[in-house]
């Protein structure tokens, strides 16, 4: 699908790299020719995660203990990138998440995940944001966002005001930042398996197979279907796409938004045969 060097010589730092969606994005950016860094809280799973792919693909990459919440370890994180060398793209991947009814929340469950969500995208765009406009450097800055930021969304309310929140940043940095070299996309995956989102979103399979009956396509997203995507948004083929938001969901979004679009479910062939105009009669006048 890409070239193999697509990404050669560009240096990546994804948060949240360790496991899931950013992990595969560390492993397609790594085979498409970039240096990567990934931070997270557990330095164990960064580690075993950045020998694992220096491994399979070869590939320069570099784990970073770092908790985005805090705004002084995030700064400090970015100079020691910064040291060697300017990153070109930041990816604001990072994120907590539960399925909570929201009068049981504490004001601590909103800041936990508000910390990591809104907070830490912020802080890691401010960092890098500042240097490449301090230093007139080209940079990239690509944010995982999540289909009800628009919307919002029941049972995930804190979640839902943090990515709406990250989708602002999106826009209104692109527009700010657009004159410096600066580009600001995200993207909005549908569901796709990975250990930390469905053990806290889909915790049960009764709700696995709601979240499939929503879908269109009836099938969840891969891990390689975003991080294929998120290439492509990274790359220099993708220079004119700026304050974008990508849905990635395999249309479930707008099976959920049409009005008649669950008719599919409710009526059968027979149904629908017996709806047709020569089986109740013309219309016509
Ligand atoms: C209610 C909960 C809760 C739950 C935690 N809390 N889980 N409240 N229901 N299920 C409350 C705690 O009681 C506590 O409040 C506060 O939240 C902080 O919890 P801690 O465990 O102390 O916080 P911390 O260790 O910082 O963990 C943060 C976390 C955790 C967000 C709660 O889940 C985490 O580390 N998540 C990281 C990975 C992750 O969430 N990945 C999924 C992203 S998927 P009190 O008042 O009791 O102290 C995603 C997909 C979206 O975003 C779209 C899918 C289709
Ligand atoms: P995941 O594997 O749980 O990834 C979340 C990552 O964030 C973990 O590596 C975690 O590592 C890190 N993290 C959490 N809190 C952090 C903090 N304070 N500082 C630094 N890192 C922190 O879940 P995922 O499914 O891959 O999710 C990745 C992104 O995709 C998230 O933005 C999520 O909202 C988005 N998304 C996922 C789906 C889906 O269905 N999978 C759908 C829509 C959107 P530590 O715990 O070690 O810190």
């Amino acid at each position: 699908m890409f070239e193999k060097n697509l990404l050669h010589g560009k240096r990546i730092l994804i948060t949240g790299g360790g496991t899931g969606l950013g992990k595969g994005m560390a492993q397609r950016f790594l085979e498409l020719g970039a240096t990567v860094c990934i931070c997270g809280r557990r330095e164990s799973v960064l580690k075993e995660t950045a020998a694992e792919l220096a491994a399979a693909t070869g590939g320069a990459i570099q784990a970073l203990p770092c908790d985005v919440r805090n705004l002084d370890a995030v700064e400090a994180m970015i100079d020691a990138i910064w040291k060697y060398a300017p990153l070109d793209v930041l990816v604001n991947n990072a994120a907590g998440n539960f399925i909570a009814r929201t009068e049981d929340l504490s004001p601590r469950a909103f800041d936990s995940v508000i910390g990591i969500v809104l907070m830490g995208a912020l802080h890691a765009t401010m960092a890098c944001g500042r240097r490449w406009v301090n230093a007139g450097h080209r940079g990239t800055v690509l944010s995982i966002s999540a289909t009800y930021a628009p919307s919002g969304s029941a049972y995930v309310v804190p979640s839902a005001i943090s990515k709406a929140g990250v989708e602002a940043l999106t826009r209104s940095l692109a527009v700010e930042w657009g004159n410096r070299g600066i580009r600001m996309n995200a993207i909005a995956p549908g569901p796709i398996p990975t250990q930390g989102a469905f053990s806290r979103l889909l915790p049960r399979p009764e709700l696995e197979k709601l979240a499939l009956d929503r879908n269109p396509l009836h099938r969840f997203g891969t891990v390689e279907e975003l991080a294929n995507l998120a290439a492509f948004l990274v790359s220099d083929g993708s220079c004119y796409i700026n304050g974008e938001v990508i849905r990635m969901d395999g249309g479930e979004f707008l099976q959920g938004a049409g009005e008649f679009s669950n008719l599919g479910r409710a009526l059968s062939d027979k149904d629908w045969e017996s709806i047709k105009p020569s089986k109740r009669g013309s219309t016509k006048p």
